[in-house]
């Protein structure tokens, strides 16, 4: 690794240097940084060695959401805040931003996989698809390629519409400018969507390939605007902004945690993997969780307030395991039904794309892992914070079009392009392909050909699926991963969406902004689609389920809702129904996924959900509508 010859070099030339020196100075230099460290406020938290018996919120998860939920929870110095997170500590790599892939089927991930189905997923090993999931302070932030996108005003009208008041765009919207610093100048004056000074850091990519304009260009030839798609309107094309800092990743860990680790008030355990919710059968409320540290058992009392933030495959199944679910359900795998709530694991929702649309080229501008990643460009990423390492491995350019099943007078559309100055084959079949679990049978037929070339990719994702996938358990062991049913593309609709995305990205190849790099779409017939005719309708129905790619944005199965609906589980306060002391605020609790990456939302569920505990705990505070004290 090339980081590691850097840093090991470094290493070793400090220490030849300071074998000459004596050792008295060596002692206060080190307590100094020792100390130093200690008050930086980037560095990784302390873990809190005693933990007590009691606190006044016990919150279960510190990834997106969580994590906000621990910083605003803890501005109140006079409550007590456990954070309780089944992962360690970020490392050298997830800061790089183009190591991210490095990251999947790492000690970061759960790994989990999903159980095999016949509408998607035919690439993948056992035909089950790869649901990557952060295991780590930080939760997935810490894995995701960091693209900010705040998705469609009206994605959060729907949801006020369903029943949830407070939670529609002009409500929203000040709990993403909350979080937000916003270092691109010409975005930050435009006050009215961003805002600068927050935890959160948005900027742009600090390294561009030709290509990344060349697709903006096309956008415009296609007919599209260029626009800031966090704004005022959302349909055109834009270079992505990431939620990164200075050239490394800005993880909800270093962003929110970080800062906060000398407040006396936040306690944190890592490496803390909870069990249950400890919910009293009379009174139904939920006064703690029992978790397992170092291979003990311990119990944990919360005061106040129980919140799961353990994310959208863990937190319901954590209901589930305390005997809040589907009473059948539960009844099957021998758990006492605490309360009935059919909605607990259902209505799952992701957003997928179509893997391997790639398309070759005759100039060397592509980031192909092999030229990119040596000691020159390492030095240039560690001395000026820029350069291909702070790639994210290639996704440049988004572009928010609409097919002809959208409305097209709406501006609400039903496709995201993700465009990439690389794509499956710029590692040479290494992680990319492992990452997504394509089988070798598959790789080799259709991309080893192409290994390292040259090429850019389009990644037309479906922004609203119908399809509805569900999880639950495979038994009462906590441990034992639950049973996840994706059901991708069982939606007519959505079929037909994401062919005529497919087709779109095709016409995207054949601007002459693209062709002018000697753009050619590379029209291997994937194996299975082979009988058809190459790029008909039946074709790219085949052809989607076969590298179907999941674009990890798991969401919807505890979603909120109003109490005439059965299926939801939390209220508009995100307070499970049945119980009380018990919240879930993290992605769970969408009722319908947002049109963009996840990210940017969730976080603004977690500043949300916080300001709703605290207006819950603290009435003087109720007439603010966003808290912002300190
Ligand atoms: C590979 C990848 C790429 C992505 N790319 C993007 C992107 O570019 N842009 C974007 O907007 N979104 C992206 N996403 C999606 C986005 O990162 C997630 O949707 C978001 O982080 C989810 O936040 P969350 O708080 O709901 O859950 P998470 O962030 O997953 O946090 C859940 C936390 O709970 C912990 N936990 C779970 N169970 C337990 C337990 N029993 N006990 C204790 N702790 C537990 C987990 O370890 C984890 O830290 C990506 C996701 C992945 C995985
Ligand atoms: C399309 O959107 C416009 C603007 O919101 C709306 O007035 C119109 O009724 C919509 N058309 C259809 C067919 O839904
Ligand atoms: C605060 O909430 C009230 C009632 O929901 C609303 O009328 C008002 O516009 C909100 N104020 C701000 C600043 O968002």
């Amino acid at each position: 690794m090339t980081i590691a010859t850097v840093t090991s070099l470094a290493i070793k030339g400090a220490t030849l240097l300071l074998g000459k020196v004596a050792i008295i100075p060596i002692i206060i230099v080190a307590l100094a940084y020792y100390n130093y460290d200690l008050m930086d406020p980037e560095n990784y938290p302390k873990v809190t060695n005693n933990i007590r018996r009691e606190y006044d919120f016990v919150v279960v998860g510190g990834g997106s959401a969580g994590s906000v939920v621990v910083n605003r929870l803890t501005e109140n110095p006079a409550w007590s805040v456990l954070l309780l997170e089944a992962g360690g500590h970020e490392t050298e790599i997830t800061d790089v931003p183009i190591l991210s892939l490095y990251l999947h089927k790492s000690k970061l991930d759960w790994k989990y996989r999903t159980q095999p189905q016949d509408s998607a997923c035919q690439a993948m090993v056992d035909r089950r698809c790869c649901w990557t999931r952060g295991k780590v302070l930080g939760g997935s932030s810490v894995l995701n390629t960091m693209l900010y996108i705040r998705g469609n005003r009206r994605d959060f009208d729907q949801w006020e519409s369903f029943g949830n008041p407070g939670w529609g765009y002009e409500d929203v919207l000040p709990y993403f400018k909350k979080s937000q610093d916003q270092r691109n100048p010409y975005l930050a004056r435009n006050t009215k969507y961003h805002s600068t000074g927050g935890y959160l850091t948005i900027q742009d990519s600090p390294y561009n390939t030709p290509l990344g304009i060349a697709f903006l260009q096309a956008g415009e030839e296609m007919g599209y605007d260029i626009v800031d798609v966090n704004g005022q309107q959302q349909t055109g094309f834009a270079l992505y902004q990431y939620t990164m800092r200075r050239g490394t990743r800005c993880s909800t860990a270093k962003a929110f945690v970080r800062p906060i680790q000398l407040r006396r008030n936040f306690h944190l355990s890592l490496w803390s993997h909870v069990t249950k919710i400890l919910i009293d059968p009379v009174t139904r409320r939920a006064y703690g969780v029992e978790f397992i540290r170092e291979g003990r058992k311990h119990v944990v009392h919360a005061r106040k307030e129980v919140i799961l933030s353990a994310g959208a495959i863990n937190s319901p199944q954590l209901l589930m395991l305390s005997g809040i679910g589907p009473r059948q359900h539960l009844q099957q795998v021998g758990i006492p039904v605490i309360h009935d709530s059919p909605g607990v694991g259902q209505n799952l929702q992701d957003h997928i794309a179509v893997g391997g649309l790639i398309f070759l080229i005759d100039y060397p501008v592509s980031t192909v892992m092999t030229r990119l990643v040596n000691l020159n460009s390492a030095l240039r990423y560690a001395i000026t914070e820029d350069g291909p390492l702070t790639s994210n491995v290639g996704l440049e350019t988004v572009g928010f079009i609409s097919t002809k099943y959208a409305n097209q007078s709406d501006d609400w559309p039903d496709i995201e392009f993700m465009l990439t100055s690389s794509s499956t084959t710029s590692d040479g079949g290494t992680h990319v392909k492992t990452a997504h679990g394509l089988t070798d049978e598959f790789y080799n037929e259709v991309f080893e050909s192409i290994n390292y070339r040259d090429v850019f990719g389009v990644f037309p994702m479906l922004l609203r699926p119908e399809s509805r996938g569900f999880i639950k358990l495979r038994s009462s062991n906590p441990f034992d991963y639950p049973l996840m049913y994706h059901n991708y593309l069982t939606r007519q609709q959505d079929v037909d969406v994401l062919r005529e995305g497919v087709k779109a990205a095709i016409a995207l190849g054949e601007t002459s902004s693209l062709k002018r790099f000697g753009a050619r779409f590379h029209s291997r017939a994937l194996p299975n689609c082979g009988h058809l005719p190459l790029f008909t309708d039946e074709y790219w129905d085949c052809a989607i389920r076969q590298y179907t790619m999941t674009i990890y944005h798991m969401s919807c199965t505890a979603k909120m809702g109003p109490p005439s609906d059965p299926m939801a589980v939390v209220d508009p306060e995100l307070r499970v129904y049945g119980v009380s002391g018990l919240r879930v605020i993290d992605a769970s609790i969408m009722p319908t996924i947002t049109s963009g990456n996840i990210n940017a939302p969730v976080i603004m569920i977690g500043e949300k959900g916080a300001d709703l505990v605290k207006r819950q705990w603290s009435p003087r505070r109720k007439r603010d509508n966003v808290t912002s004290d300190e």
